[in-house]
């Protein structure tokens, strides 16, 4: 789906993900089949977001690590860095620095209501700082560096549109400081669920490996996780998120990796059982995660990585100083 015109200017898109372990087929179904389609339309930025993981606690060792994970699976899926900036957060100090002029211009009572920080607050007494103004920080990534759109999962709609809200409420002060960015969201994909539990979204920090599939999973562990979902006990392959989230996630899954239409799966399996149906996603999972695999096998431990996020973090810095600067004139910053 193309979204740009003939003769219009190429919008800017910005994403991230966190380095918080391996990523996982919600996080590519969901965002980075989006950032690689991208990236022949729109002028992309792409960012591996280390400071959102510090909100939890994180061994510096494996933080460090998962870095650069996050980084060789970019260009694994097909990121390439000649279309698309990729750079690490931290590397590039304006983030922080417009996310504290933007934590200025939030109520506690906004973040309060977030969904994200409810779940994972949850069982607390007090919450840690980060992790209540983690959507503070999301937004100056985002509008740090004047974007358009941004390719992310459903899960992620509710940060979004406080990103358009902060930015609305500068603008109002300031006309002109932010460009007032849109969400950008998979039909299918959007929101791929646990396989353990189908009503809690996969996760890369759930505490049962066997909930989600992670896109560096051996075929035996992605076999286990599979053939071991939480179905229930109709028997009939159909469509139901509200009776049915188990099957319906296996089917979402398998028509997003293969693009067929879920009626068409649902008539292809129609009297089946569900160990068939589970016996085939074991098979497309493996298929489609196997190039992703070779590509990262060769590139996670080379110089040319580690050259890619040095000129990454260069370009970015260079949009992100000139942004931060005419935020700081709005709002008289410095002399
Ligand atoms: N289950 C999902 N289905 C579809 N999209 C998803 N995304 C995350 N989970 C799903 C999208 O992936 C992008 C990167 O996510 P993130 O790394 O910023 O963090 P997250 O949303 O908090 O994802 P995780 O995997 O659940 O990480 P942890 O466990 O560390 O919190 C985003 O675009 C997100 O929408």
């Amino acid at each position: 789906m193309s979204i740009v015109s003939p003769g219009e200017k190429r919008p800017r898109v910005f994403s991230g993900v966190q380095p918080t372990g391996n990523i996982h087929i919600g996080n590519y179904l969901g965002a980075l089949v989006q950032f690689v389609e991208l990236q022949d339309q729109a002028d992309c930025i792409y960012c591996i977001v280390d400071q959102h993981a510090i909100t939890v606690p994180q061994d510096p060792k494996e933080l460090r690590q998962h870095i650069l994970d996050v980084a060789a699976l970019y260009l694994a899926v097909g990121i390439d860095p000649k279309k698309a900036i990729v750079f690490v957060q931290s590397e590039v100090s304006a983030h922080t620095e417009l996310s504290w002029i933007l934590t200025c211009n939030s109520y506690t009572g906004e973040l309060s209501r977030m969904t994200q920080f409810k779940q994972k607050n949850k069982g607390r007494e007090s919450a840690p700082t980060g992790l209540f103004t983690y959507p503070v920080l999301m937004a100056a990534d985002i509008l740090l560096y004047d974007t358009d759109i941004v390719p992310v999962g459903n899960d992620q709609k509710q940060h979004i549109e406080l990103t358009r809200d902060l930015a609305n409420r500068v603008n109002g002060k300031y006309p002109g400081t932010f460009v007032v960015p849109d969400g950008r969201f998979m039909k299918s994909g959007a929101r791929i669920m646990s396989l353990d539990d189908p009503t809690s979204k996969m996760s890369k920090s759930a505490v049962n490996p066997l909930s989600r599939i992670s896109l560096l999973d051996e075929p035996a562990k992605i076999k286990k996780a599979i053939m071991r979902a939480t179905t229930d006990s109709e028997g009939i392959i159909r469509y139901d998120i509200e009776n049915k989230p188990g099957i319906s996630n296996l089917l979402s899954i398998y028509s997003t990796f293969t693009g067929t239409p879920i009626p068409e799966l649902e008539q292809k399996y129609e009297g089946a059982g569900y160990g068939t149906l589970k016996k085939d996603l074991v098979e497309v999972t493996v298929d489609a995660l196997a190039p992703i695999q070779q590509r990262y096998a060769e590139i996670r431990n080379s110089e040319e990585l580690l050259k890619i996020l040095d000129d990454g973090a260069e370009r970015a810095n260079a949009i992100a100083e000139v942004v931060l600067k005419r935020v700081k004139n709005s709002f008289g910053l410095g002399r």
